[in-house]
């Protein structure tokens, strides 16, 4: 992704050096000290949705995935404009095999699905903001679903939510360096984008983390 993109600072610091430490980092340690929101449910969560045929955007360390894959066989795409986080992940996931794909999620998706399952799992939040621009993703994930499939992920919420002092300082300090763009992120906002692409909507907080799924995507 070209440096001037406004989505560049969203993927960017996804270096090899911080994907070795993320899972213990973010996944077990801020997960449940800054978010109040512990990672195992959210492997279940992941569990319950993941469709046969399965698309993962912005898939970090590919964690997720590894921990949620079932014994049947899956046929699974990652997609992510960091090449890193794609060798990353796909290296995590040997031997089972996995397509990797180098691509935006705010651009038109160069793939046609469709998928049962797409999971946006902690991405909506790097997205540049305001919310209402991180509607095309949604959309774009939109036109690559099954007619019946589902997209499912978790995002955090900015400052109109409810944080904990420490969950705040730490959503500032993340603003201020550009991993994420959410400071005007709410639930209500969420639901407008998921609604603009699908039917059915539900929405569930943890902490400070608003979990989703959307189903009953709009006829294109
Ligand atoms: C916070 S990590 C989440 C990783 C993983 N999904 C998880 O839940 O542990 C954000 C991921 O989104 C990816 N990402 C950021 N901007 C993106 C974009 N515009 N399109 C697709 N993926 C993006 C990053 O490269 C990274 O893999």
């Amino acid at each position: 992704m070209h440096p001037d993109d406004p989505a560049y600072a969203g993927q960017a610091e996804y270096t090899p050096a911080l994907l070795a430490v993320y899972d213990t980092l973010v996944l077990r340690l801020m997960a449940r000290a800054v978010w109040r929101c512990p990672t195992p449910p959210v492997i279940e969560r992941y569990r319950r949705h993941l469709g046969r045929r399965h698309l993962d955007i912005g898939p970090g360390t590919g964690y997720f995935l590894d921990k949620a894959w079932p014994p049947t066989g899956l046929e699974v795409t990652l997609l992510d404009p960091n090449p890193a986080v794609l060798a990353y992940a796909a290296r995590r996931l040997a031997p089972r095999k996995v397509c990797t794909l180098e691509a935006d999620v705010l651009k038109p998706l160069p793939i046609s699905g469709p998928y049962d399952s797409v999971a946006l799992n902690y991405v909506l939040h790097c997205l540049p903001g305001p919310q209402p621009r991180k509607a095309a993703a949604i959309r774009h994930v939109a036109a690559v679903l099954a007619a019946d499939g589902v997209l499912f992920g978790g995002t955090v919420l900015g400052l109109p939510a409810h944080h904990t002092p420490q969950a705040r300082a730490v959503l500032r300090m993340f603003n201020r360096q550009g991993g994420f763009d959410n400071l005007t992120d709410d639930q209500q906002g969420l639901r407008d984008i998921l609604e603009a692409s699908f039917r059915t909507v539900e929405i569930e907080l943890v902490g400070s983390v608003a979990h989703f799924s959307a189903t009953d995507p709009h006829p294109r």
